[in-house]
């Protein structure tokens, strides 16, 4: 699936943003902690949420979707701990369910997620947690397996901020005997809200969003309704795709503090934005200017915007400098955007972008989900037409993505043969 685009227009007008998947993941897995009926909505409708939905099926719970954001489960009938279908291999977070079915029935056993494109992404520090639970893991025949004939609260101190491992010590710890710690705790959103649904369902948690967590278990964890917080990193997205085409869009939906370290980037490369009480606009009538951006842990500029920040940089006036400090390897993108006229110098984890006046249109891949995304942008803003190969990877991501650029002025739309790709352009210059 592909892509393809016409550069130039400015985007202008209004978009609303969905519920975010970083949260939705690790609070699909929370919902089957309990045997009583969990209804979640502001589901995003996208590849990964329905890849863990199907999984969650698959060992038994009762999953119903009520509308296209919300579903609900029933984990009463649970019948495997073992998670190990073909598909959930491709969704990293399937980690989650280990945190999850390790609490609940002091065993687990989930595929290995792979590693991916922007970096080896290893697990050791969710296993070190479920250790100081007192489980014992196992990595065999690519299956993690966990288990514990007693979990009790630890005290867990993180060797580096991770997410996924602050999330998945959590789950596991909300159902353990005693209290547990974490130090060195991950803050970011999509943290807070897995710990707000625990909450909600009963768990006893406190300091989520901040570097110390302490959750007190409990026995059990009773039904709830949830409704997942906006997807800081869709929202930052469409702003930075308004700063590349000097348009002017207001994002909707927003929480605009967790958009903070964003708005604040894009203000110093010159954007003027308006902050709403859920709502954020981004006006950009000129080129942007240079700045320097090092990714780090919430509430620093995250590292899934890397991606699209550096693009607009590539079309800044002056030169820029982007650290990545969370992944070793998510510069991938660079070389793609080479052949649209970007001039940027990888070495290591830093890049030296030297900003050119314009991108012209050519045909590129994209690696990953986020630098997916940031090459449509680059394509938005390129003179002539653009093609976006393996978009599989941002409908992971980004729900409605072509129909929301479409509402906002974009000429994109989602084509799978080269006759497409042709008669699309055919019908730009008619
Ligand atoms: C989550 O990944 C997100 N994914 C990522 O978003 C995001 O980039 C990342 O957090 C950082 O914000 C989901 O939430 C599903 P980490 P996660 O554990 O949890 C190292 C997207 O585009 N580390 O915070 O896997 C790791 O290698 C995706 O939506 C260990 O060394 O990230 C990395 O360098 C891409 N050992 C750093 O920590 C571990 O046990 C941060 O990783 C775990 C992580």
């Amino acid at each position: 699936m592909r892509y393809v685009m016409k550069g130039g227009n400015p985007l202008v007008g209004e978009v609303v943003i969905g519920g975010a998947k970083n949260a939705a993941l690790g609070i699909l897995a929370a919902a089957i902690m309990t045997d009583e009926t969990v209804v979640i909505d502001n589901l995003p409708d996208v590849r990964d949420i329905n890849v863990l939905l199907e999984a969650i099926r698959d060992i038994g719970a009762v999953v119903e979707r009520l509308d296209r954001h919300t579903v609900k489960i029933n984990a009463r009938c649970i019948g495997s701990v073992t998670v190990n279908n073909e598909f959930i291999k491709r969704i990293r977070a399937s980690y989650y369910l280990l945190g999850a079915l390790l609490g609940k029935y002091r065993r687990a056993s989930v595929a290995l997620p792979g590693g991916c494109n922007i970096g080896s992404r290893p697990i050791d520090q969710h296993l070190k947690g479920f250790r100081a639970l007192g489980a014992s893991t196992v990595v065999e025949y690519g299956m993690v397996n966990a288990d514990a004939a007693r979990l009790r609260g630890g005290h867990v101190y993180l060797d580096v901020v991770s997410v996924g491992a602050t999330i998945n010590i959590m789950l596991a710890a909300a159902l353990a005997d005693g209290s547990t710690i974490i130090e060195n705790a991950a803050k970011e959103p999509h943290v807070v809200d897995v710990a707000s649904m625990l909450n909600s369902m009963g768990a006893n948690i406190k300091g989520a969003g901040t570097d110390v967590i302490r959750i007190s278990g409990v026995s059990k964890l009773h039904g709830t309704e949830y409704s997942i917080i906006p997807d800081q990193i869709e929202a930052g997205t469409y702003m930075v795709a308004a700063a590349i085409t000097k348009g002017d869009v207001t994002v909707r939906n927003v929480i605009p503090k967790h958009l903070e370290a964003i708005t604040s980037k894009l203000m110093e490369m010159g954007c003027e934005i308006s902050e709403f009480d859920d709502a954020v606009r981004v006006v950009a009538k000129n080129r942007m200017s240079h700045t320097k951006v090092k990714t780090l842990p919430y509430p620093g500029f995250p590292t899934d915007m890397q991606p699209q920040i550096s693009v607009a940089l590539a079309l800044a006036c002056g030169t820029s400098i982007v650290t990545e400090s969370i992944f070793e390897n998510r510069f991938k993108y660079m070389d793609e955007l080479a052949r649209m006229g970007a001039n940027a110098k990888v070495e290591g984890n830093i890049a030296v972008i030297d900003g050119v006046g314009r991108f012209t249109g050519a045909e590129v891949c994209a690696p990953d989900l986020r630098a997916g995304a940031a090459l449509v942008l680059a394509g938005l803003a390129a003179d002539g037409c653009s093609v976006v190969e393996d978009v599989e990877y941002i409908m992971r991501g980004y729900e409605c993505f072509v129909e929301k650029l479409h509402e906002l002025g974009a000429e994109i739309r989602l084509v799978d043969t080269d006759k497409e790709i042709q008669k699309y352009k055919l019908s730009l210059i008619s």
